[in-house]
């Protein structure tokens, strides 16, 4: 494999529509923004003799071969336990975790470090959240409320709270394009709510909720808001403060970093008041036989040993991104997604069903569709014999299947990396598809 560029140029839009016409260095692919294509080594390589057109980024991101150093650096120079050793390199490792905690902060224009948990991902950063809030935090009558929107990692954990006496749990309704459904919010998230949950990004239909409306929405009616931004913050600025909720989640894997690396941000008044999720190691000041004090946040809820390279490479991966820069990212995105719903719309017409918003701001780089004729996990087999890596199923969203009346979708999900010319590969192989199945 080549070795890749070891910076992304930040040269301005000029150079992302330049990316769009100049044919990459592997197999005729353009190399996505900045012609970054090249830093991700893994899509040079060929399945079942064609170049892989990876459209699976909603499920995982690549990863630029900065992240991949970054690790085996990790492992080859500072690896040792942190917050326990005396000695210099126990010091560095645990300097070089905080930081990534400092780092993450900085990220997502946090006030505080320490309101940072690291977590495995947004799954667990979600049921600690409700774990905690499971202690103690609520009472016979309270009521949870979710939306038909979300992952199934947002919908489960508050099922297992409905197991505590007397808690309710009510779902926000999608329209019929994809967005929440206004009457729900005003008929839901009223007195009694203590916590309103919702997706930032929907992995299934790009949809992009307001946060910053519905957080408002959420303490109006005395609720505390939790926000799932494991499908935002890859594509957009998270800024905490601005988006106005107490909690906000989201996973290391999605945004360049590694797998088993997440974040779980919370005000710090609040991460006070939480209880313990886990308990362990380094999470506690005194341990008796009798009674027990625990270390305040983020500690408190990192029992155990830390994914600490984990923390370290996905500071960098942050980076990574951070260089390529916010403006340039969301337009090349936009881009891609517009060119993508019009090519198979052009393509297919009557035949396929594109589910959420129209391309827009509130619309990110995810596609997911049925075409006439055809079950999706069939197709997203026989794209992946032209090569093409799409995810097909409920996409752990069965809410959203139902609301649509489909057993599973077809999904294409975009991120830096790639490019108009993927699309036209996906176009060309669910041709074959197509005529093969509608036959
Ligand atoms: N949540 C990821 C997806 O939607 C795994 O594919």
């Amino acid at each position: 494999m080549a070795r890749a560029a070891t910076t992304v140029r930040s040269t301005g839009r000029s150079s992302a529509a330049r990316a769009r016409t100049v044919a990459g260095p592997d197999h005729g692919v353009a190399p996505g923004l900045h012609g970054c294509r090249t830093d991700f080594p893994i899509l040079s390589r060929t399945f079942h003799g064609k170049p892989l057109i990876y459209l699976d980024s909603a499920a995982t991101s690549q990863k630029p071969r900065q992240v991949i150093d970054a690790e085996a650096d990790f492992y080859l120079r500072l690896n040792a336990n942190v917050h326990r050793g005396v000695y210099a390199l126990s010091e560095e490792a645990t300097e070089a975790y905080e930081a990534a905690r400092a780092r993450v902060a900085q990220f997502i224009h946090a006030k505080d470090p320490d309101e940072i948990v690291f977590v495995r991902g947004t799954t667990e950063a979600i049921n600690l959240v409700a774990g905690g809030m499971a202690r103690g935090q609520l009472s016979k009558g309270d009521r949870v409320v979710s939306t038909e929107m979300e992952h199934h990692s947002n919908i489960v954990p508050w099922h297992l709270l409905t197991q505590l006496p007397g808690i309710k749990l009510d779902f926000v309704g999608i329209t019929d394009d994809g967005r929440l459904r206004q009457d729900d919010l005003e008929r839901l998230v009223v007195r009694g709510t203590k916590l309103f949950t919702f997706t930032h990004v929907s992995n299934v239909l790009g949809t992009v909720n307001p946060v910053r409306e519905l957080a408002q929405r959420a303490h109006d009616a005395g609720a505390l808001a939790l926000v799932d931004a494991a499908q935002s913050a890859p594509h957009l600025p998270l800024d905490v403060q601005e988006m106005g909720a107490d909690f906000v989640a989201f996973s290391g894997h999605k945004v360049l970093g590694p797998t088993g690396i997440g974040v779980l941000w919370g005000r710090k008044e609040l991460l006070n008041r939480l209880p313990p999720y886990m308990g362990g190691g380094e999470m506690i000041r005194d341990v008796g036989k009798d009674d027990i004090t625990y270390k305040d946040p983020p500690l408190r809820f990192e029992a155990g040993t830390p994914n600490i390279a984990g923390a370290v490479v996905l500071s960098r991966a942050l980076d990574y991104l951070s260089r390529v820069g916010w403006d340039d990212l969301r337009s090349w995105e936009f881009e891609l997604l517009r060119d993508a719903h019009r090519k198979l719309t052009d393509a297919f017409g009557d035949d396929i069903t594109i589910y959420g918003p129209p391309p827009g701001k509130d619309r990110e780089a995810v596609l997911s569709f049925s075409l006439k004729g055809a079950h999706p996990h069939d197709v997203a087999t026989l794209l992946d014999a032209e090569g093409v890596a799409v995810r097909a199923g409920h996409h752990c969203a069965q809410l959203i299947m139902k609301r649509y009346g489909v057993p599973a979708m077809t999904r294409a999900s975009y991120y830096l990396y790639n490019s108009t010319s993927d699309t036209d590969r996906l176009v060309e192989a669910l041709r074959k598809v197509h005529a093969l199945l509608s036959r």
